[in-house]
């Protein structure tokens, strides 16, 4: 039983795409329906469509280590995403999330007013933590900022949400953060990590960056993230008690989903993999953590969840 509840929705299972991958269209959106996936969430949206930065803005390192990424937001704009929400089949048990990353606060404001209004049964994420917009930084950098705008838009949602979130890398700043998303009960969860921002590939043998937008610098994602991910989904683990975490970062396999739970995540995302692999990896990936669970005697995820061993 790989079966979770995520601010108080039930997912068939624990696994779905990572924002980004796999969704910016309702094309797209239909695979992740058509899926093994326990759930699915929409491409991060502004409030105006967006093309976003020029190609290649994508591509995976050699070796199977990871991606590289610069899309720069393309998205469809959050009407579109309303729009699906708001047509999208609730019963049929893979519960909706919705990202947003407005530009501004302004923008959020409007957007989660839309989405309230609309009064739909999917859950927002909303994301602090996109490193591709030139002149943007992330706010999830920024604490003042996030209090700031947690405390305009939470009472606004004024239901259980989420927020996507940068790496970090320094105690202090898992101690500064988490003091911040204890002051808001219905921050229900927190997604960590996004890519680890500002990387830069170069093919040795052209010595050509991989990407095209900001000089080749883009966010990292896929194995080598893995336990900068781990780190963060169990820093906020021991910090947030009563909220949950959603893992994301270097899954390629059951084995890398089974650590996300043991570091204390409810759910696990996937994003290089099933860019790379395609819609088949939410099959894959649960059969492989479903064996693993037998191997071990786990019976449900409750059973290990949180539960790494400290020497
Ligand atoms: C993009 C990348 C991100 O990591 C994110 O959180 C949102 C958008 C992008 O480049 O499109």
């Amino acid at each position: 039983d790989i079966s979770t509840t995520l601010a108080g929705v039930k997912l068939p299972n624990l696994l779905f795409n990572a924002s980004g991958v796999c969704c910016q269209t309702e094309a797209d959106l239909k695979l992740m329906v058509e899926s093994e996936s326990g759930s699915l969430i929409t491409k991060s949206a502004t409030y105006e469509q967006r093309d976003g930065n020029p190609s290649p803005r994508y591509n995976p390192l050699p070796g199977g280590i990871g991606s590289i990424n610069s899309m720069g937001l393309p998205n469809e704009g959050y009407e579109y995403y309303l729009n699906y929400a708001k047509n999208y089949d609730y019963s049929s048990k893979k519960p909706l999330f919705i990202s947003l990353s407005g530009l501004s606060l302004a923008d959020n404001v409007k957007m989660c007013e839309a989405f309230v209004a609309a009064d739909l049964p999917c859950v927002l994420e909303i994301n602090y933590s996109c490193p591709n917009v030139p002149g943007k930084p992330q706010m999830g950098y920024d604490f003042e900022a996030m209090e700031h705008s947690l405390s305009v838009l939470a009472p606004i949602i004024n239901k259980p949400f989420g927020i996507k979130l940068p790496p970090y890398f320094d105690i202090a700043h898992f101690d500064q953060a988490a003091a911040v998303f204890n002051k808001f009960d219905n921050l229900a969860f927190v997604t960590c990590i996004n890519s680890v921002g500002n990387g830069l590939a170069i093919d040795f043998e052209t010595e050509e960056a991989l990407i095209k937008p900001k000089d080749g610098f883009g966010g990292l994602g896929g194995l080598m993230i893995l336990n900068t991910a781990l780190a963060n989904v169990n820093a906020f683990h021991r910090r947030l008690p009563g909220k949950q975490i959603i893992g994301v970062g270097g899954v390629v396999s059951g084995k890398e989903a089974f650590l996300h739970v043991l570091a204390g995540a409810s759910a696990v995302q996937i994003g290089t993999t099933l860019k790379e692999e395609g819609p088949a990896v939410f099959a894959r990936v649960a059969k492989e953590l479903s064996d693993i669970m037998i191997a071990k005697g786990y019976k449900t995820l409750e059973d290990f969840r949180g539960k790494v061993k400290t020497l």
